[in-house]
This record gives C-alpha cells, sequence and structure tokens, in this order.
C-alpha cells in the first residue's frame, strides 16, 4: 500500500485524504470504471473516520423500530439560528439538508446491503425525535467497521490506488479549472498528479493551535477527540474557495482524562451514553452543579462558569463523571473498554469524599421520584441506588470538555461542487466533501450526520468527478 506514486502521468481522479468521505468517494468512482489515486498524510488510512464509535444516521429503513418522517426537521431545528430568513445562504443550507436527510436511508442501505456492514442496531442520540442512529450489534466499533469494509473492496479493485504517507502540499488550478495536485512525501519525494480533485480531508477540531485558534481564539489549546492535525481548508481557499460557518465548532462537555497522562491532546469521548443512562458530574469537592441532561453547549458553558480549571490557561477542568450500577450496566459492553483503559475505576462512594455521598443520595432521591432534582433534570436513566451508603458501588472518572467537531469549512453545491468566493459558482474540476466542508450542519451538528454526510456527499462527489473525468479526460486516450 505504501508504493511509491509512479512518476508517468498517467490519468485519475485524485481523491485527498482517506477517512469515510475519500473512501465513500473512491467506491463511486471505481464502480464507474475510473481510475483513483488517493493521497493520505498519515501511514495509517481512516483518518478520524475510524473512530466514530455511535454509528450513522438514517430515516425510514427498515432497522429502525418505527416509522420517521421527522430527520429533515429535527437537522433544520439543530442548525438553529443559522438557517434564519436573512440570511444569505439559507437556500443553500436547505438544500444540503434536503440531499443529507432524503439520502439517508439509501447510504445506510448502500453500507449494509452493498459493502456488507452491520449497521442492525439503532440508537436514539441527543437532539433526535427518534432513533436513527445505526451501528453493528458486535463490539467493534461502527467506524472502525464501516472503514474496514470500504477498504478492503476497495484494495479489491485493480483501479484503486492508496498512497500512504504523502501529503498534498498544493492544488493546481490553470484559469478556471482544477488541473490536478502537487504533494510530498514522507520519503521527501515531491511530485504532481493530473486530474480531477476530490478533497476529503477532514475537520480542524485537532488543530487546537492553529486553525482552532485563529476562528475560536476562546478555544485555542484545547484538547481534543480528534487527532492532532492541521486544518486543511487553506489548501482549498488558495485556489478560491468560498468558506462557511468557520466559528460555528462543537464542544462535547465529556473527554476522559487519563491519569496515566493528563495533558495529552487527545481525550477519548466519555459518550453521551454515561450521562443519559444515568451518570452525574460532580466538581472535586462532591458537589453536583449542572442538569447532565441538557445540550452540550449548555453543560460546558456551566462547566466554564462554575468549575475550576486545573490549569493556567483554563484549557482543562477537573470534574468527576459517577455512574451507579445500574446506569453502568445499561450503558452495556463500551463500560467494560473504559474500565480495562482505567477511564473509569470501580469504586466506593467513600472514595469520592463526604460530600459526594449527600450529592449522591438527593439525586437518587429525585432519580426514585420522592423529589424534584435541584437542577432540573427529568431524565435519570437507569439509576436504579436508592440509599447511598459509603459502600455503594459507583464507576468513576475524570472528564473535562473537549473539542469534537467543526461544522465550518468550504462551501459546496448539492452536488458537492466547491463554490468560488468571487462568484459562488462551482469551480471546474473540484469536488469536497465530508467535514472539510461547511454549512450542512449550521450552528450544531446531530450526532451521527457526519458519517452520514461522509457518505452522501462523499458518493455525490464521486459521481460527479466520474462524469467529468470521462467527458474530460478519457476521451483523451
Ligand atoms: C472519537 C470520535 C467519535 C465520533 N463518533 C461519530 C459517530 O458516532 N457518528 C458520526 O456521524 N460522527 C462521529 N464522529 C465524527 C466523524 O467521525 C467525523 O466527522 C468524520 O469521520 C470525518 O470524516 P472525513 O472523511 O471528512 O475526515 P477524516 O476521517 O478525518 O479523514 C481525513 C483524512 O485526510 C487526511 N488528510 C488531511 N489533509 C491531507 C493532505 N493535505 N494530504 C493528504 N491527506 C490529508 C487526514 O490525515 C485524514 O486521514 C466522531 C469523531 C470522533 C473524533
Ligand atoms: C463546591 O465548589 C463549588 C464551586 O467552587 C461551590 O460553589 C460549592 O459551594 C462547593 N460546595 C461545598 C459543599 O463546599
Ligand atoms: C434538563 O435537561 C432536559 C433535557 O434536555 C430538559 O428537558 C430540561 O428542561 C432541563 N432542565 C433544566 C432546568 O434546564
Amino acid at each position: 500500500m505504501t508504493a511509491p506514486v509512479p512518476a508517468i502521468r498517467e490519468q485519475c481522479v485524485i481523491v485527498v485524504g482517506s477517512g469515510l468521505a475519500g473512501l465513500a468517494a473512491a467506491s463511486q468512482l471505481v464502480a464507474n470504471n475510473v481510475p483513483v489515486r488517493m493521497l493520505e498524510t498519515l501511514a495509517k488510512p481512516g483518518g478520524n473516520s475510524i473512530k466514530a464509535s455511535s454509528g450513522i444516521n438514517g430515516a425510514p429503513t427498515r432497522f429502525q423500530p418505527g416509522p420517521d418522517n421527522r430527520f429533515y426537521d429535527d437537522t433544520i431545528q439543530s442548525a438553529g439560528a443559522a438557517i434564519s430568513q436573512e440570511d444569505p445562504d439559507r437556500l443553500l443550507r436547505e438544500s444540503l439538508i434536503s440531499v443529507l436527510t432524503k439520502s439517508s436511508a439509501d447510504a445506510v442501505y448502500w453500507l449494509a446491503d452493498e459493502k456488507k456492514v452491520d449497521l442492525s442496531k439503532v440508537a436514539q442520540l441527543g437532539g433526535h425525535s427518534r432513533p436513527r442512529t445505526h451501528r453493528g450489534a458486535g463490539a467493534n466499533p461502527p467506524g472502525r467497521s464501516i472503514i474496514g469494509a470500504l477498504l478492503s473492496s476497495l484494495e479489491s479493485n485493480s483501479r484503486f490506488h492508496l498512497h500512504t504517507n504523502c501529503k498534498v502540499t498544493n492544488i493546481i488550478r490553470e484559469a478556471d479549472e482544477i488541473k490536478g495536485v502537487g504533494y510530498r512525501c514522507e520519503d521527501g519525494k515531491t511530485d504532481t498528479l493530473l486530474g480531477p480533485v476530490v478533497v476529503t480531508t477532514g475537520g480542524f477540531a485537532g488543530d487546537a493551535n492553529g486553525m482552532l485558534a485563529k476562528y475560536r481564539p476562546d478555544l485555542a489549546g484545547f484538547p481534543s477527540t480528534n487527532e492532532p492535525r492541521e486544518g486543511s481548508q487553506p489548501l482549498l481557499t488558495a485556489v478560491g474557495a468560498r468558506l462557511l460557518d468557520m466559528d460555528r465548532v462543537q464542544v462535547h462537555p465529556t473527554g476522559f482524562v487519563d491519569t496515566s497522562s493528563p495533558s495529552s491532546p487527545v481525550k477519548f469521548l466519555a459518550a453521551e451514553a454515561l450521562r443519559g443512562e444515568g451518570g452525574i458530574l460532580l466538581l472535586p469537592n462532591g458537589s453536583r452543579f449542572v442538569n447532565e441532561t441538557g445540550t452540550r453547549e449548555y453543560i460546558t458553558n456551566v462547566i466554564r462558569n462554575v468549575a475550576s480549571p486545573t490549569d493556567t490557561t483554563s484549557r482543562q477542568w477537573d470534574l468527576d463523571i459517577v455512574l451507579d450500577e445500574g446506569s453502568a450496566a445499561a450503558v452495556g459492553s463500551s463500560i467494560d473498554f473504559y474500565t480495562w483503559k482505567d477511564l473509569l475505576r470501580k469504586e466506593t462512594v467513600k472514595d469520592l469524599g463526604p460530600e459526594a455521598i449527600s450529592s449522591l443520595q438527593t439525586y437518587s432521591d429525585a432519580a426514585s421520584g420522592k423529589t424534584k432534582d435541584p437542577f432540573g433534570r427529568q431524565h435519570f436513566g437507569h439509576w436504579t441506588l436508592k440509599d447511598v451508603t459509603p459502600d455503594s458501588v459507583v464507576y468513576v472518572g475524570k472528564v473535562t470538555p473537549v473539542v469534537h467537531f467543526t461544522m465550518g469549512g468550504v462551501a459546496i453545491n448539492e452536488r458537492s461542487e466547491v463554490l468560488d468566493k468571487e462568484t459562488n459558482q462551482p469551480i471546474r474540476g473540484l469536488w469536497a466533501a465530508g467535514e472539510v466542508t461547511g454549512g450542512i450542519h449550521g450552528d450544531n451538528r446531530l450526532g451521527g450526520s457526519s458519517l452520514l454526510e461522509c457518505v452522501v456527499f462523499g458518493r455525490i462527489a464521486g459521481e460527479g468527478a466520474a462524469e467529468f473525468y470521462k467527458e474530460n479526460y478519457e476521451s483523451e486516450g
């Protein structure tokens, strides 16, 4: 797979980045018998996509427990004020969301039926009015099984060539058309490839001191669930691409602090389900302080206002996430993973200090319906602990807010064509899909919709680039 890129100028479609959006585009290209060269900076393919743990949205599908015609409306609602009457991009945003949601069942069926990925389990995540986030029944997280299936199908196709350890350094624009890319490989070799270009280079949530600091100075240096890497939108703005929503960044209130490397910039996500199934958050002194089922943004803001940061730069906080045995059982097998990684520890309440006993008792009373929750929480998941004693068993981990997803990126139309900053028209020969693009999610991405956008717009980009290649390249011989 790491074979050097041949120097001969054979023509192909170039896909930049090997995450889900890139693999979806490449799959569509080879399905059209078009040769593909995929360039990937890192040694291993898969990007942040391979880490996806909750699943992919689709509606209505045969895997869902009931009917569902609310996906478009839920997505518009989550996009929030970004889609206002006055917004000059309102129609563009609505058409992107319409394509995303209307193609979602097809996207799930493409993976499940054509690529044989198990997506038979469906969960309801925050912000969704129906269960519609699909994953497999086994222990393999959905990102890993989807990436694995697409890669192995591509690798068996002679028209697909993956070149890892090769970073695209520039896109070549001549007059009004994109003609190819320049790249540099780890062995120092630099060269160009000629052909139409599909850019699927992902977001900039892991570029803590670069693009994140530029567009969201308040989040500069924040830890992230993403791998630390440079943002890639400058590749596209250098050839005239327009940007949209760059300051819209999703912060997740709970990333695990690994006590063996507390200052690591990469954190494991402490999934929303840990709180949804009953888990609570405590300050170091054992006090509860927030409605743990509020929105991600709300919880993060309360943390930043109420809790004390652990460092002078206010990039990390010291909080405990606490689950009782009922909540932990409801979360299921990922609890074993977290305890195996030592991110969650099985302890007793007395290890949390005297104040925690009373915090937990107050919460248990609310959960069992005896009293109202002091923080207005209405759902307590599967919290079953009733009488809290110093010896009650709990699962405890350290958590802090983490940057998780960047909603902004280059503007595309519903054909995944990149729009020019000056004309707002498509740039000929250039497509983009996945987290590198902006505008689809507005203020807030729904969980499960980023894998979906990778599949939907990645395939659209692949289809468009295949047509363009056949019309403009293949005939040249
Ligand atoms: C821990 C975690 C859990 C998640 N869980 C979910 C979930 O359950 N459901 C969901 O929908 N979303 C989830 N997300 C979000 C989702 O995984 C990502 O938004 C999505 O996978 C992005 O895919 P992509 O193909 O756009 O980019 P990526 O998968 O990040 O791939 C981009 C690739 O491009 C490469 N690249 C970048 N620049 C260059 C260059 N110049 N030259 C060559 N290569 C380059 C990168 O190295 C990378 O491999 C999760 C994210 C994380 C971090
Ligand atoms: C715990 O700390 C918070 C924030 O510093 C404070 O508001 C609260 O009063 C403290 N609780 C106790 C019991 O000391
Ligand atoms: C707590 O969160 C739930 C779920 O988001 C919400 O319905 C409820 O209104 C919230 N309560 C308060 C007081 O914020």
